[in-house]
C-alpha cells in the first residue's frame, strides 16, 4: 500500500512538474486574470480547507486513545461521510482546471478513481455498522453520491 501510493504520487508528480518545466512560458501574466486560473484555484484552497479541517475531526476522534471507529461530527461531515476524500477531490479537480493540462486532468481522475470507490465502501460500512448513522449524509459529494 506505502509503497503504491509512493508511485501514485511520484508518477503524477512527475506527470505534472515535467509539463510545467516545458511547457509553463504559456501562463503569462494575463494567466493570471483567466477565469479558468481563478476559479480552479479558488477551487484548489477550498479543496485544501475541506481536506485538511476534515482530517483534523478524524484524527481527534482519537484523542481518548481508544482504536475504534465513531461517527465524525462537524464541517462537510455533516453531508458526507468521507469530508476529507471529498476535499482532495476538489483539490485536484482545481489543479486541473487552474493549470487547464493534460497531466493535471489526468491526476484529478486518478483521484477520482481512487477515491469515490473507496468513499462508497466506508460510506456502505459506517451505515452497516452504526444504526443511528445520519440517513441524510452521502458518501463523497454532498447531496448527490
Ligand atoms: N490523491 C489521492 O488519490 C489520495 C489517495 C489516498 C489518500 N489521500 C489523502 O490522504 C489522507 C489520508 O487518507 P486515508 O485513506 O488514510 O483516510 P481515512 O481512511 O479517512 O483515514 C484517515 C485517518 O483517520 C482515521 N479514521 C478514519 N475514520 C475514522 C473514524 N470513523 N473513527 C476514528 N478514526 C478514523 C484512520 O484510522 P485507521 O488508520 O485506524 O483506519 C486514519 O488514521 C486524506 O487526506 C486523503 O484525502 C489522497
Amino acid at each position: 500500500m506505502v509503497a503504491l501510493a509512493v508511485l501514485f504520487n511520484l508518477v503524477n508528480g512527475f506527470l505534472n512538474g515535467r509539463y510545467l518545466a516545458l511547457y509553463g512560458d504559456r501562463y503569462d501574466a494575463g494567466w493570471l486574470a483567466d477565469p479558468r486560473f481563478l476559479f480552479g484555484t479558488a477551487l484548489f484552497f477550498t479543496g485544501l480547507i475541506v481536506n485538511l479541517s476534515s482530517d483534523n475531526i478524524l484524527r481527534r476522534l482519537r484523542d481518548d486513545d481508544q482504536p475504534g471507529y465513531k461517527i465524525p461530527r462537524g464541517g462537510m461531515f455533516e453531508l458526507v461521510s468521507c469530508a476529507n476524500y471529498f476535499g482532495e477531490v476538489l483539490e485536484w479537480v482545481g489543479w486541473a482546471v487552474l493549470t487547464w493540462s493534460l497531466p493535471g486532468l489526468t491526476f484529478a481522475l486518478w483521484t477520482v478513481a481512487n477515491l469515490v470507490p473507496r468513499a462508497r465502501a466506508h460510506h456502505a460500512w459506517y451505515r452497516r455498522t452504526f444504526p443511528a448513522y445520519p440517513a441524510k449524509r452521502k458518501a463523497i459529494i454532498p447531496y448527490l453520491l
